[in-house]
């Protein structure tokens, strides 16, 4: 049995929960079109949806919250929050947005035009679906070890160097408006990227002056697998060691819902003054004035105090071994997940766990389905529906390698009974797993089409 690490802190304030009965969560999947995403969060017993906003924040978050300064410009919260960034990110520039997607649109608003591509690890489908909006074209170019759902790889995030400097010579230097990098990959089981990877990486957009943007989001998470894994890093501290990643590179992407333990809120960060100022004029027409970027001057402040308790060592162990022991108990029960545990959420290869169901039958939303009418869980599916798309140039439908379920802990509210309720549920799942039938779509948006399908089985 693996170890669960206790919680770090106690239980002040509860939030009812309850399972609802199983002829009524056939009703509700039913009147949601087979879309977890439409579901009442009523109807939901354990909801593992998402780590984004839907974190429990602190005693002190809740005290900073009555801090907030409220003036339009120049508030105390700002100023708090901007000395916080200032120390762990290090960017001459930052400016809060409402979340992260916001600082994704402000980014490709103002540098992504049409024909333009950007290489990453692998984007985030909100990232993918900001730079598909400008007309630019997102590459993943991680390391083929991501794909290998079953290998055990210690930085399973990282970049594949080789195919980043030869996609930069196909495409062109001037088609490459910036380059990026997820920390963790959340599209690719939550896996981190190492320093050294981080540094080659940076090293290459330096080589070929192409400014390179970190999609920040899990960045402490991120820090402490290189504190346990990478040689060197062992007796640094979680802090140190993201400031050391944000000074590999030019800017940042954020949302605050994941790292920032806040429940909304975001930044876009950056060093060049020239793009500084014209995302300043977008945020301006977009978000908000600079000082509060579409945000309350109290949600600034839950931040600020966020950022610092995410870099504590309790909170970090307890947070990647609360995952481990999610993940370490499927293994132990036979169900296929992507190896080893990411930080933020487990991944089920649903490919595997319903080999009989074909790609485009939809095997990960047969799953997210299964999983909410036998246990009254919502997880999502981050695969075919969710990655998958039509090509603009060709028309095909384009299937991407991986088909997933990821089930997401939210930060600080579940403990290891809800966590053993939901392996006992896929346990069940999975016993009669050749009963299970795929789906079909039956109405989808041009973007980000998985928030708002609709499905019917087969
Ligand atoms: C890696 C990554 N980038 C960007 C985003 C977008 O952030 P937000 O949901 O705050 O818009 C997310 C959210 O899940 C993410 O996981």
């Amino acid at each position: 049995m693996p170890k669960y690490i206790p919680e770090p802190f106690r239980i002040k304030m509860i939030e009812p929960i309850r399972l609802i009965g199983k002829k009524e969560r056939e009703a509700a999947m039913k009147r949601a079109g087979y879309n977890v995403f439409k579901l009442h969060s009523d109807n939901v017993y354990i909801d593992l949806l998402t780590d984004s906003g839907t974190g429990a924040m602190s005693q002190n978050q809740w005290a900073a919250l009555m801090q907030g300064d409220e003036s339009y410009a120049g508030a105390r919260s700002y100023h708090r929050l901007k000395a916080v960034i200032d120390e762990i990110f290090g960017f001459k520039y930052f400016m809060p947005t409402h979340q992260g997607r916001a600082a994704e649109n402000i980014l490709a608003s103002v540098l992504v035009k049409p024909g333009d591509h950007i290489p990453s690890n692998m984007h985030f489908d909100t990232t993918e679906g900001n730079i598909r909006a400008r007309g630019g074209k997102p590459a993943n170019l991680i390391h083929d070890d991501a794909y290998d759902t079953a290998k055990r790889v210690d930085f399973k995030g990282n970049m594949d160097i080789d195919k980043l400097r030869q996609y930069i010579q196909e495409v062109g230097v001037d088609k490459i408006p910036f380059g990026m990098i997820t920390i963790t990959n959340n599209a690719g089981g939550g896996q981190p990227v190492s320093m050294e990877n981080l540094r080659q990486v940076s090293e290459a957009y330096k080589e070929y002056e192409t400014p390179f943007i970190i999609d920040a989001c899990r960045f402490a998470e991120n820090a402490y697998f290189i504190k346990l894994r990478e040689p060197g890093y062992e007796n640094k501290t979680p802090l140190e060691i993201s400031q050391e990643m944000f000074s590999l590179a030019d800017g940042a992407t954020m949302s605050a819902k994941k790292d920032g333990i806040a429940n909304i809120g975001g930044f876009l960060a950056m060093n060049d003054e020239t793009f500084y100022e014209k995302a300043r004029n977008e945020l301006i027409i977009r978000e908000g004035f600079p000082t509060y970027g579409g945000l309350a001057g109290r949600d600034l402040d839950a931040i600020a105090v966020g950022f610092k308790e995410v870099l504590e060592v309790p909170y970090l162990e307890y947070r990647l071994g609360q995952t481990n022991y999610l993940g370490e108990r499927l293994l132990e029960k036979g169900i296929p997940i992507i190896e080893p545990p990411g930080a933020h959420a487990i991944y089920i290869d649903a490919l595997k766990l319903f080999s009989h169901i074909p790609q485009h039958e939809l095997p990960g939303q047969t799953l997210t389905i299964a999983m909410y009418l036998t246990g009254g869980i919502r997880a999502v599916e981050i695969g075919t529906v969710a990655f998958g798309y039509v090509d603009p140039d060709s028309g095909e439908e384009i299937l991407p390698k991986l088909d997933l379920v990821r089930m997401a802990i939210p930060r600080r509210v579940y403990t290891q009974s809800h966590l053993d309720y939901v392996v006992d549920t896929l346990v069940e799942i999975s016993k009669k797993r050749k009963e299970f039938r795929g789906y079909r779509i039956t109405y989808q948006p041009k973007l980000l089409r998985h928030f708002t399908a609709q499905f019917e089985p087969i």
